[in-house]
């Protein structure tokens, strides 16, 4: 099972302007176990919906279904979708399948090539109708959109619905599946119209908390991932999370750690730093979890209170040469959280070579594993050192378990946080907005008003051009 370490973060390594003491946890200990409290309520009378998930097997059936009817004949899967129908298919494929899936012959992959486009840019979109168009007959697109209409998702669809029209014909429709809300939505209605199959975006399930719905069970089942144990893993996490000692459950831990980092040791920002590339994008879809979850204006009350932590990724040990200089030195600002992995999916031996030269020698017949660990602990030094807070998450292997378990953790977290700031942290009014200016700015019908207000911004004013 994963778990947290945090005695770095403690006063003992890193001083008490710094550092968590003893007091400052029994100085929340009330709001604390008022959170946990709040939160398990919630989960028990079904009112957080990501907390059913692991247990959803209507949904786990369901994804089963299609990907034994798709995954015999499909060469390639293209993800449309992006934000929280985007980020967690990238996580979590990155993370339980090698960096060079798409490049290994079928017959090792025994499941098609994975494409999440998760963006709009023209020249990657272009590239990928032109990589595609030999492949077309068996490639399967899995439109992923809660709302159905968000600008981003709603024009990748249009391009690849078009050119599967073009060169399919009729059969066309047997070439998507349709993940949206079971009743409502233009996704919804098209799926219905053109008889698409279809999978559910759970109603009461935001976009960033989805990945353990048929959003990310999917595309990962399609690639071969053990969704089964990927959901055991979250089930697990939820019954360490479930009970009313909040400092037994890691996510009561973490939530209490960041809480105080933020509100009282002057540390807003949060770094997350896994010494595993396949971890990597775990912290991109903690990024989207963290901020549009907790980057909030007002309280639940309606205050103006403008809070969040900024959520900042990084890899070991490759922004060790970029950015620990500035974690080091710099302002002392971030808790930076670590993802280490004890046994490591794959390993290198270091040749026995250079004995003589002692600038190199050293390393010889020791295995990249041990190198990484050493990188990591090196750095976690480093930081003490210089008085920085950090937490380490300590996965024994990367296996769709520990996966599972993660995504529950900080999903958990993240609700105990929002009952500490009190805000709401199941909304994204900001995200929200932009979509909508993104509507007026292209022309829909109905935001005639909201393009008038934004042209200032549309225009370059040639004056402030230098
Ligand atoms: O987490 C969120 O709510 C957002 O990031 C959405 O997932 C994203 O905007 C995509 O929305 P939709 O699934 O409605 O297309």
């Amino acid at each position: 099972m994963i778990q947290l370490y945090w005695k770095n973060a403690t006063d003992k390594v890193v001083g008490a302007d710094h550092g968590i003491a003893a007091g400052d946890l029994s100085s929340i200990g009330d709001r604390m176990a008022a959170a946990q409290q709040a939160v398990a309520g919630q989960v028990l009378r079904g009112e957080l919906g990501y907390a059913a998930l692991p247990h959803r097997r209507d949904y786990r059936d369901s994804v089963m279904a299609l990907v034994d009817k798709h995954q015999p004949r499909c060469t390639d899967l293209v993800v449309l979708g992006i934000g929280g129908s985007a980020l967690g298919n990238l996580a979590v494929q990155a993370a339980l399948n090698p960096a060079t899936w798409n490049l290994l012959t079928a017959a090792k992959r025994k499941g098609p090539r994975l494409f999440v486009l998760d963006n709009v840019d023209p020249a990657a979109i272009r590239d990928m109708v032109d990589l595609l168009g030999r492949r077309l007959q068996t490639t399967v697109f899995n439109v992923i959109s809660k709302s159905g209409e968000t600008a981003e998702t709603a024009s990748q669809f249009m391009i690849f619905r078009d050119l599967l029209r073009r060169r399919l014909g009729e059969a066309f429709a047997g070439h998507v599946v349709a993940t949206t809300d079971a009743q409502k939505g233009t996704l919804n209605r098209i799926a219905r119209q053109d008889g698409y199959d279809t999978l559910v975006v759970p109603d009461d399930v935001g976009g960033r908390f989805s990945v353990l719905s048929p959003v990310g069970l999917f595309s990962a089942a399609m690639c071969r991932i053990d969704v089964d144990a990927l959901l055991a893993g979250a089930a697990d996490m939820a019954r360490r999370c479930a009970g009313p000692d909040w400092t037994a459950s890691p996510a009561g831990m973490l939530a209490a750690i960041k809480y105080l980092m933020y509100a009282r040791k002057g540390k807003p920002m949060h770094v997350m730093m896994p010494y595993s590339n396949r971890l990597y994008l775990l912290a991109d879809w903690y990024r989207q979890l963290w901020a549009e979850s907790l980057g909030k204006a007002v309280s639940r009350q309606g205050e103006e209170i403008l809070v969040g932590p900024t959520p900042i990724k990084a890899l070991g040990t490759t922004d060790q040469h970029s950015q620990v200089q500035l974690y080091g030195e710099g302002p002392n600002d971030k808790l930076t959280v670590f993802l280490e992995v004890k046994k490591h999916p794959r390993d290198v031996r270091i040749p026995d070579a250079f004995g003589e030269i002692p600038g190199l020698g050293y390393l010889r017949n020791q295995r990249l594993s041990k190198l990484i660990t050493a990188e990591k602990v090196a750095t976690e030094y480093a930081m003490a050192f210089s008085k920085r807070p950090t937490v380490t998450i300590r996965f024994p292997e990367i296996t769709p378990g520990a996966v599972g378990e993660f995504f529950y953790l900080y999903e958990y977290a993240t609700s105990l946080v929002g009952e500490l700031l009190n805000i709401n942290a199941y909304d994204q009014p900001a995200v929200e907005l932009g979509k909508k200016a993104t509507f007026a700015l292209m022309g829909r019908e109905g935001y005639q008003d909201m393009a008038k207000e934004i042209q200032p911004f549309a225009k370059v004013n040639k004056s402030y051009l230098v």
